[in-house]
């Protein structure tokens, strides 16, 4: 692995074959692993992430330290969303998973240079098919807040309905903002009028 890389670099690196835990028709998901913390890292650096999900810039070292940890953690995957050339665009996870409530939750963070493509739609059907196609998972969650547009319009899209506002929760650019607390059942995904990820 190259020490100083650039994004593009970085980008070209992960594009080494990588076996895709999980296909859909425009994109690939491959088990996240250690070689993408340089990825991983400059994606979460990106200010405007930083202030739609509330993410702290880490360091380097520490997105390692966390990759590692997610490795082992049994209760999460997660996921690089690669496209059909192998372009990694983001990042994809099933969060809290609790497999005897069949409950958990999806977080989403594409590159900031491949929003607006589609890709998040994309990526959120390909886990959530993954979630409710091959997991027993019966109740799917994501927790946006209310003043992301983009997440709250593709959350929509992917069929995900807004059950509720936790008021105040998070703190963002100085001022408190609401969290917007949405859900997707099994009985919904079931009947969502689109092709599923294994039938592309
Ligand atoms: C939220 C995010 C994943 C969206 O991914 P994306 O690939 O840019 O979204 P898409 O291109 O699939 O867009 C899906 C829909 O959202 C709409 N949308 C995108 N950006 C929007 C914006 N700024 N305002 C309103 N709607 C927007 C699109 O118009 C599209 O709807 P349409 O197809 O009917 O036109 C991406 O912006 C991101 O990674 N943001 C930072 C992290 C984050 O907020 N994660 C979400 C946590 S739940």
């Amino acid at each position: 692995m190259v020490d100083h890389i650039t994004i593009a670099g970085a980008e070209h690196d992960a594009e080494a074959e990588r076996e895709l835990s999980w296909r859909a028709k425009t994109l690939g998901l491959a088990a996240l692993d250690m070689d993408d913390a340089e990825l991983m890292h400059s994606w979460r650096s990106d200010p405007v992430a930083a202030h739609q999900i509330g993410i702290w810039p880490r360091s380097l070292t520490a997105v390692r330290e966390r990759i590692e940890r997610d490795v082992e953690d049994d209760d999460r995957d997660d996921f690089l969303i690669l496209l059909p050339d192998s372009t990694p665009v983001g990042h994809v996870a099933l969060t809290n998973q609790n497999i005897v409530n069949g409950t958990a939750q999806v977080e989403l963070m594409l590159a900031a240079r491949h929003r607006g493509h589609g890709h998040g739609t994309a990526a959120l059907d390909a886990v959530v098919d993954l979630a409710f196609g091959e997991l027993p998972m019966h109740r799917l969650t994501a927790e946006t807040h209310t003043d992301n547009a983009p997440a709250l319009a593709v959350l929509a899209k992917s069929g995900f309905t807004q059950e509720g506002i936790s008021r105040a929760a998070c703190l963002h650019r100085g001022r408190r903002h609401d969290l917007a607390v949405f859900s997707l059942l099994r009985p919904e995904w079931e009947e969502l009028n689109r092709p599923r990820a294994w039938e592309a």
